[in-house]
């Protein structure tokens, strides 16, 4: 079934009629359009019989180019007034609140959110989906060996990612799919601290966390380094963390995402550092780097094939240091690594 079979169908067991997306990541899996969001509003309209755009004049030949219609106004011009809407409008949370707001005055409707329904059909991806993010993979890669040479005594952490940055958009990727999180020593237990001006000396670890866009994708894969030799404390640590990383990617369809997120974190409890793993153990992830599946204590959901996660789990000792090893996985009846990098520890 394509993409847009599969979400009338879900439209309809939900009793939607309408369904309003922002020009984001909604938008851009069913059509391959994506811009950003600005002042005038730029809607896609999906029915039940008609998918069109409601777009400022600008983007009429982008949006005919990819083979879809519009209603397309001047300015000056009420842009809402052709939409006739009504009945149940599922509208697309990241839609700015403001045409939200325009479109619930001018129609008398009953609105819901689209996450429900456009979570639920991207969590699964097609063949063509996983080939782009494998494809992704191999260029967050091979451009993750070339940073490796950047690594050296008084470099600072702004400077990798800038590094990186540069990297990846020269191996092909249209840029990273967030500022790389590049942090060293003790800086490296806050699991989402931003790059800074700190200065690599010998004895410190480092953890890489990024990822790349490619083809609107997204990948996202960490490594911890350490640069200099390693202390004995550490090793554990580390080994702990690999272990657990190991452990979640036994996944199988069919599992509970929570019982995954158990399976990792009971062996860092066995080792004794439970209290430090602070967060869940992965996320799924695909145009967006942080959609569902989420694979987390809480998590009702049952894991099916061709949900593509993370499994990342960390531990992070406050004022000394943090490890994170995470990789990505897709689901055909057992967990597929998208990753080839090693995971023992590298000391450079
Ligand atoms: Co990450
Ligand atoms: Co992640």
């Amino acid at each position: 079934m394509g993409k847009l079979e599969t979400l009338r169908k879900l439209m309809a067991e939900k009793s939607i009629d309408y369904l309003i997306l922002a020009p984001g990541s909604n938008s851009f899996y069913l059509t391959g359009f994506k811009e950003e969001q600005m002042e005038r509003p730029l809607l896609l309209i999906v029915s039940h019989d008609d998918i069109s755009f409601l777009a400022p004049k600008i983007y009429k030949e982008q949006i005919e180019a990819l083979g879809y219609s519009g209603k397309f106004f001047s300015d000056g011009e009420d842009p809402y007034r052709e939409l006739n809407l009504k009945g149940r409008v599922a509208i697309d949370d990241e839609l700015r609140t403001s045409f939200t707001l325009d479109v619930l005055k001018r129609y008398d409707v009953k609105p819901e959110k689209a996450s429900e329904i456009m979570l639920e059909i991207r969590k699964v991806k097609n063949e063509e989906e996983i080939r782009v993010m494998e494809e992704g993979v191999r260029i967050a890669e091979k451009s993750f060996e070339e940073l490796i040479n950047y690594i050296k005594e008084g470099v600072t952490e702004r400077e990798l990612s800038r590094r990186l940055q540069d990297i990846v958009i020269d191996n092909g990727a249209e840029g990273t799919s967030f500022e790389p999180i590049i942090t060293f020593g003790s800086r490296t237990s806050m699991p989402h601290l931003r790059s800074g001006d700190k200065m690599l000396r010998k004895g410190e670890n480092l953890v890489i966390d990024y990822g790349v866009k490619y083809k609107g994708y997204s990948t996202d894969t960490t490594r911890t380094l350490f640069f200099g030799k390693s202390s004995e404390e550490f090793r554990k640590v580390y080994e702990a963390v690999l272990e657990a990383q190991t452990e979640g990617e036994k996944v199988e369809q069919g599992v509970k995402a929570s019982d995954v997120d158990a399976r990792t974190r009971k062996v860092i409890e066995k080792k004794g550092y439970g209290e430090f793993f602070i967060h869940r153990t992965g996320h799924g992830i695909g145009i967006d780097v942080h959609e569902g599946p989420y694979i987390s204590p809480d998590s009702q959901e049952i894991l099916v094939n061709g949900e593509c996660f993370t499994i990342e789990p960390g531990i992070y000792l406050p004022g000394k240091f943090g490890v994170r090893i995470e990789d990505m996985v897709h689901l055909s009846g057992r967990a597929i690594v998208f990753n080839l990098l090693d995971k023992e520890l590298w000391e450079i």
